[in-house]
């Protein structure tokens, strides 16, 4: 499994890879194709939990997944990601919240959306030796403050963003998600931090970039702009559960191959 000082010593070196993952059976083929970091995103919300947003996503559910991540993985850094309201109300329900992914989960690191209120909540986890990713721009968990759109677009803003990742690295975050910002303002964080940025919607000078797996699988319904699809796993399950129920209707499945006969039962009645 890499430290998250191997992560940050990657920063302008190595691209950095991260995708969520919710299940064991995903984070396992993540790490077979080498990806760098599983992030259990609250983005569970929409992508598996079928939400219309991440706010509903409760502590246990990211609980639950984490250890599924966690058992399906050895050698990938496992995220979990704290969900609104998990933490930011008292300092010691978020660090409780945060302990539990690391002591009863298996995660290596936390994700939490940065705001003001993080800074201390930030230099509190890393000093107990909880390591941190910050998130600044889009942040999901807003949705009813600024909807999805672009976040940085005027000078204050951006200023402000900029503002709050360097907060959050001096705080002690090991690696900054910058979500949905132009790209040039990515560049200019990228060059200011020294942890590096992980990008979603940010261009391609950040260290890493980061996506949902449901977008790099082609198994979402609606894909943001900035995502890409690298297959159509949608297809292929729509294609696969059709030919099952088929087979199931026209009495081709089970075939004989997918069967057993006990001799002994012949003569049971
Ligand atoms: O919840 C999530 O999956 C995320 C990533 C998109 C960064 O926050």
């Amino acid at each position: 499994m890499p430290t998250v000082q191997e992560i940050r010593s990657k920063a302008g070196e190595e691209p950095i890879t991260m995708v969520t993952a919710y299940d064991a059976v995903t984070a396992t083929l993540a790490e077979q194709a080498s990806v760098d970091i599983a992030l259990i995103g609250d983005s569970m919300g929409n992508a598996v939990l079928g939400y219309d947003d991440t706010l509903p996503v409760t502590v246990d559910e990211v609980a639950s997944r984490t250890g599924a991540v966690a058992r399906g993985t050895e050698d990938t850094l496992v995220v979990a990601d704290m969900p609104f309201l998990s933490f930011g109300t008292d300092l010691q329900t978020g660090i409780e919240n945060c302990g539990r992914m690391i002591k009863e989960e298996g995660a290596n690191a936390v994700k939490i959306e940065s705001g003001e209120h993080t800074v201390e909540l930030t230099d509190r986890l890393t000093d107990l030796g909880i390591p941190v990713v910050a998130h600044v721009g889009l942040t999901p968990q807003s949705v009813n403050q600024t909807g999805y759109t672009r976040q940085g677009s005027d000078p204050e803003q951006a200023k402000e963003i900029a503002r709050l990742a360097r907060e959050h690295e001096e705080a002690g975050a090991f690696a900054c998600i910058l979500e949905h910002i132009p790209a040039n303002l990515a560049a200019q964080i990228t060059d200011d931090l020294a942890i590096p940025t992980i990008g979603i919607g940010a261009g391609s000078d950040c260290d890493g970039q980061v996506l949902v797996i449901n977008d790099i699988l082609g198994l979402s319904d609606r894909t943001p702009p900035f995502a890409k699809s690298f297959g159509d796993v949608r297809e292929e399950m729509e294609s696969a559960i059709g030919d099952y129920v088929d087979a199931v209707e026209s009495g081709e499945f089970p075939g004989e191959e997918h069967s057993h006969v006990a001799e002994e039962l012949d003569e049971l009645y």
